[in-house]
């Protein structure tokens, strides 16, 4: 069976702990197309030229937890502006679409450019502010030195250049269901989203 569930938006909005367990209900394989940035991110701040990383990454570059810094998303989303960067990853994406059991992939361009087929699709946000205290409190437990207000200038920032490049900037697909998380707690986001991936599933 071929089932693709597409999950995008901002920074921080709630998309990985959404699409892991969207896809641990469901059984589906999960790809999280934020670390392919970030992984190439990462090797063009280890002197890389992008291009070259983006078209040599390899699966086992994504298992890195020193991919989730504040410098390596800087990076990713500088890299992420680039076209032809971009293209080089498509189709690891779109294979990781179609796999067999079904497949949930969250990112920004999802539901928009990679898998514009794909039968569920949603869309993840939360306030600019909620988004930015819940990555701070992430930063901080793993021990990070990071401040509040960097964190949310961060986001503003990734925002920005996320929405407004001219490739694959990120837009709400029009068949998506837009979930805003800021006043939900996890569970009852993740609640909404299986009930609206439930509600696309053949009969
Ligand atoms: O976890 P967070 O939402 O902060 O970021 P991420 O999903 O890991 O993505 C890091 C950066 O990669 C984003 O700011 C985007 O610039 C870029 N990205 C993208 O352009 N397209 C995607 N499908 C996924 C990420």
């Amino acid at each position: 069976m071929i089932f693709t569930v597409a999950i995008d938006g901002p920074a921080a909005a709630g998309k990985g702990t959404i699409s892991k367990a969207v896809a641990a209900y469901f059984g589906y394989a999960h790809l999280d197309t934020g670390l392919l940035y970030r992984a190439v991110g990462a090797k063009v701040l280890a002197g890389a030229d992008p291009m070259h990383a983006a078209q040599t990454l390899d699966p086992t570059d994504l298992e890195n937890d020193a991919l989730r810094t504040p410098e390596v998303a800087h990076a990713a989303s500088q890299v992420a502006v680039n076209a032809e960067i971009r293209s080089a990853l498509v189709d690891f994406q779109r294979s990781f679409a179609v796999r067999t059991g079904g497949a949930v992939l969250d990112g920004r361009d999802i539901g928009t450019v990679i898998c514009p087929e794909a039968q569920a699709k949603l869309f993840v946000t939360a306030s600019p502010e909620c988004r930015a205290d819940r990555r701070f409190k992430e930063l901080q437990a793993k021990g990070m030195d990071v401040s509040a207000a960097q964190v949310l200038a961060d986001v503003i920032d990734r925002d920005k250049r996320d929405s407004e490049r001219a490739t694959a900037p990120l837009r709400v697909a029009p068949d998506a269901q837009v979930i805003d998380t800021s006043d939900l707690t996890i569970e009852q986001a993740v609640a909404a989203a299986i009930a609206f991936v439930q509600s696309r599933l053949p009969h």
